[in-house]
This record gives C-alpha cells, sequence and structure tokens, in this order.
C-alpha cells in the first residue's frame, strides 16, 4: 500500500519553477473537495432532513413524538450528523488543514478511500435503520468502515510539520485553533467507537437496531458538544477574526472553554446531565468571550462575495448556542422533558451547526472548490433566514406542544418543518450552482484583496 504521507517532502514542492504542479495538484484537491461536499449535500438533503421532515409530520399530525419509530428518528440524526456534517468537515479538513499547517503533501488516493469508506458506512447505516434489512450485519459493518475512513484522516491531518515550519509556529505560539480541532477529533473518534461498541452489542444480542434511549442520549451529547462544537469553535477561531474583523482572539480563554466543554461531555457520559448542562453553558460563554464575537470589530467584516448579513448570522448562531444550553438546564431539571431535549437539540443542530455551516461554508467553498464565486448571495441571504425561522418555530413549538403547554403548537410543527427543508434546499442549490459554474480566479482575487 502506497503511504498516506510523503516521507520526503519532494524539494522542489514549492519552488516557483514548479507552479505547474502545484496548479495540478491544487485542481485535484478541489475535485476532491467537491466530491466530499456533494456527499455531504446528499445526506443533508435526502436522508436526513426529508426523512427528519417526515418525522416531524407523522408526529404533529398524531400530537405525539411517541408515533415514531425511534429507529428512524436516529437514522435521521446519523445521516445529518455523521453524512452532512461529518462529510463536509472530512473535505475541509483534508482540502484546508494541511495547507494552513504548511504540512507535507499527502497522497491523493487516501482521502477518495477515505470517502468511499465513509459514504459506504454513513448509507448502510441508514439501510439498517430504516428498512431493518440484514440490519444485524450492516449495523457493525457500517460503524466498522466510518472508523475506517476516520483514521485515514486522522494522521493526514495531524501529522508533523516540517523542522522548519514548526520554529515558525512556536514563534507565534502553537495555533489555538489546532488544539480545539484536535479536540474535536479526539471527541469524533470517541463517538464513533461508541457507535461501534454499541453496534456490536446490538447485533449480538438486540431485538431491533434501535440505540436504548438511556445510552443514546448521552452519545447525542458526544456527537454534538464533543464532536461538532470543537470543530465549529476551531473553524471560527481560525477564520472569525479574520471574516468579521474581530478583535484579536483570546488563546487562554479559548483553551479554558475546551476544558469546560470536554469535562460537561464526560458529564453526560458519567449520567449526570445538570451537572453537564452547567458546564456546557459556562464553556460556550467562555468561548464567546474568547472569540470577542460580541465586542466591536476592529476591522470592516469581509462580505464581497457573501450577503453582507454574514456576520450577523454567524453571530446569531452563536446565540442558538446559548438558547440550547438554557433549554437543557431547564431540561435537566424538570420531569418529562422530551420536548424540551427536543427543542435544545434543534436550536444547537439547526440553529447553531446548520447556521454555521450555512454561513462559513458559502464563504470559503466557493474560493476551495477551484477559485469560483458564490452563485447567489441572496439566495445565501434567503436560506438564512428560513433557516432562522424554521429554527425559532421549531424550537418554540417543540417545547409548547410536547410539553403540553399549548395545543395549537402542534399545527405550527409543519410549518417549521417545510420552511427548514426549504431553506436547505435552497442552501444546497446555491452550493451545487456555484460548483457548476467555471472558476472565476480574478474577480475572487480582487475579492480578497478588498
Ligand atoms: C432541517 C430540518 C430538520 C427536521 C425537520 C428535523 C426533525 C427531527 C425530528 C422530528 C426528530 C425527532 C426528535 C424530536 O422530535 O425532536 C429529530 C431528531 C434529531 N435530529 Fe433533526 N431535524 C432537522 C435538522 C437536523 C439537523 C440539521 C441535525 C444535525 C446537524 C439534526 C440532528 C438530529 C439528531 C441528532 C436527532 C436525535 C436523533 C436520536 O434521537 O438519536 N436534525 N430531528
Amino acid at each position: 500500500m502506497p503511504p498516506l504521507i510523503r516521507a520526503e517532502e519532494p524539494k522542489t514542492f514549492r519552488a516557483p519553477e514548479n507552479v505547474e504542479f502545484i496548479a495540478a495538484r491544487e485542481l485535484r484537491l478541489s475535485r476532491l473537495l467537491i466530491a466530499y461536499i456533494a456527499t455531504g449535500l446528499f445526506f443533508m438533503l435526502l436522508p436526513g432532513t426529508f426523512l427528519g421532515v417526515w418525522n416531524l409530520l407523522a408526529i404533529s399530525s398524531h400530537r405525539s413524538a411517541e408515533t415514531v419509530s425511534p429507529a428512524w428518528i436516529q437514522a435521521h440524526g446519523h445521516a445529518q450528523v455523521f453524512g452532512w456534517i461529518g462529510s463536509f468537515i472530512l473535505g475541509i479538513g483534508y482540502y484546508s488543514i494541511p495547507k494552513l499547517r504548511r504540512m507535507k503533501p499527502f497522497a491523493l488516493w487516501a482521502p477518495w478511500a477515505s470517502l468511499a469508506m465513509w459514504s459506504s458506512g454513513v448509507t448502510l447505516r441508514w439501510v439498517a435503520g430504516v428498512y431493518q434489512w440484514h440490519w444485524r450485519t450492516l449495523l457493525p459493518l457500517s460503524a466498522a468502515l466510518e472508523i475506517a475512513a476516520f483514521l485515514i484522516f486522522l494522521p493526514i491531518v495531524s501529522s508533523h510539520p516540517p523542522a522548519t515550519e514548526q520554529a515558525a509556529s512556536r514563534r507565534g505560539k502553537l495555533d489555538a485553533w489546532i488544539l480545539v480541532v484536535i479536540t474535536g477529533s479526539i471527541g469524533w473518534l470517541s463517538a464513533l467507537v461508541l457507535n461501534l461498541l454499541s453496534a456490536g452489542v446490538l447485533a449480538w444480542r438486540g431485538a431491533s437496531p434501535v440505540v436504548p434511549h438511556g445510552f443514546d442520549q448521552p452519545l447525542l451529547v458526544l456527537e454534538t458538544w464533543g464532536f461538532l462544537v470543537p470543530f465549529i469553535w476551531g473553524f471560527s477561531a481560525k477564520w472569525l477574526p479574520i471574516f468579521l474583523g474581530l478583535k484579536a482572539l483570546d488563546t487562554r480563554k479559548l483553551l479554558w472553554a475546551v476544558a469546560l466543554n470536554s469535562a460537561g461531555v464526560i458529564a453526560a457520559l458519567l449520567g449526570r446531565p445538570l451537572v453537564s448542562s452547567l458546564l456546557l453553558l459556562a464553556a460556550l460563554s467562555v468561548a464567546i468571550y474568547g472569540l470577542r464575537l460580541f465586542e466591536p470589530s476592529e476591522r470592516p467584516a469581509k462580505t464581497k462575495g457573501v450577503h453582507v448579513s454574514f456576520p450577523t448570522f454567524v453571530r446569531l448562531a452563536y446565540v442558538w448556542a446559548l438558547v440550547s444550553s438554557v433549554l437543557a438546564i431547564w431540561a435537566s431539571v424538570t420531569n418529562n422533558s422530551d420536548g424540551i431535549w427536543g427543542a435544545s437539540r434543534h436550536a444547537l443542530t439547526v440553529g447553531f451547526v446548520a447556521m454555521m455551516v450555512f454561513s462559513v461554508a458559502q464563504r470559503v467553498l466557493p474560493a476551495f472548490s477551484g477559485m469560483r464565486l458564490l452563485f447567489s448571495t441572496k439566495l445565501m441571504f434567503v436560506a438564512l433566514l428560513l433557516l432562522s425561522l424554521g429554527c425559532l418555530l421549531r424550537v418554540g413549538s417543540e417545547v409548547l406542544a410536547y410539553q403540553g403547554f399549548a395545543r395549537a403548537a402542534w399545527s405550527w410543527l409543519p410549518v417549521s418543518a417545510i420552511t427548514e427543508m426549504t431553506a436547505v434546499t435552497i442552501f444546497g442549490a446555491n452550493l451545487a450552482t456555484t460548483f457548476m459554474q467555471k472558476s472565476n480566479r480574478a474577480e475572487l482575487q480582487y475579492r480578497d484583496a478588498a
């Protein structure tokens, strides 16, 4: 098997005369990135959102969350977290982390193999959950494929930069965002390992592919707060100071936030939801403080090529994360709080994670995918606006309806589902059309200079 990382960096790799080599590699990396993003968009739309909407319509028409099979709910959650966001992070990670860390070039067969394993793993997980077809075989097989794909990713993004770059890094203090992303990777690997263990146990002695509720809930905290959240904080630390013109990142506070966040995830895994929710709220508050997100900006935001509302939606996403943690505290001290937990989860997954992806992905992906411009900044705005409205309706009506505070709220749930579905469809269409356009190097260089 060829090595993942070349033992010797070709001496000519960054030499000016080797421009053609660099251009050809850049093209291949862009194609790889587009393949990952297209895979993520597929999982987001069909197995993820459409199944989620279907579930929500069924819940709303029967006025009870119990009417939908937990296997379908879990299939939706897995497709969104791993199929959509996981594929995006893998693609952006393979494309950008080695470059940002000025690492040696890696063999490109590896991320393609990783994509094949990752997408088959997530697809098999969905088939096992929704159709229950040969699920005793497919469930562990899918979990093993996902881990195999991740184990290709990890060494590529975590190998050491060449000695000269290490010295440069040390001078500028080892980048905090890398440490945050490493924590997210540990959370991701832990979630995949627990997923494999639970798949093995279910295949051996379970009656169905459904992960028992008591185990599923802490596992969801690990998947969201232990994996998705640190990755978003890491990329926020790297890109938001530039994109939003923020004051310099407070590294110490960000690292404290990561430590508190890890403690919160561990508390959830140990079955202490209240302690966990309090720690997660503290972690998030410190992270926001460290990112200096709500302090006056030092420079104007870079909004050329995206909608001017971009900085507002990024900040709104962090407000949704705060809402999610406050709801989680409320749920922890309330009996029969499924509606509040559901609202908290979607405030985080839709309000924070999806809103950050809608904002930042449309900012960076057109350039990463071969120097393109986003197809439509207006569509970007419409998608973000609809996502915000859908999320507001969803989070509000889930608490009111599921907890029995207002019966009328049952009929708002379908409206929220269709609004969110329209938002993700517009987002997907905007990105897909962007990738189909020809690249526009000159305009983009002008934008980055501006
Ligand atoms: C876009 C519109 C979406 C709709 C209509 C939707 C719908 C649903 C529904 C009906 C449930 C069942 C539990 C409940 O009622 O709260 C659910 C659970 C879940 N959703 Fe969503 N969802 C959407 C987006 C997302 C996104 C973007 C993510 C992640 C990035 C996500 C992740 C999850 C997870 C992790 C669960 C829990 C699964 C489990 O219990 O194991 N959802 N969703």
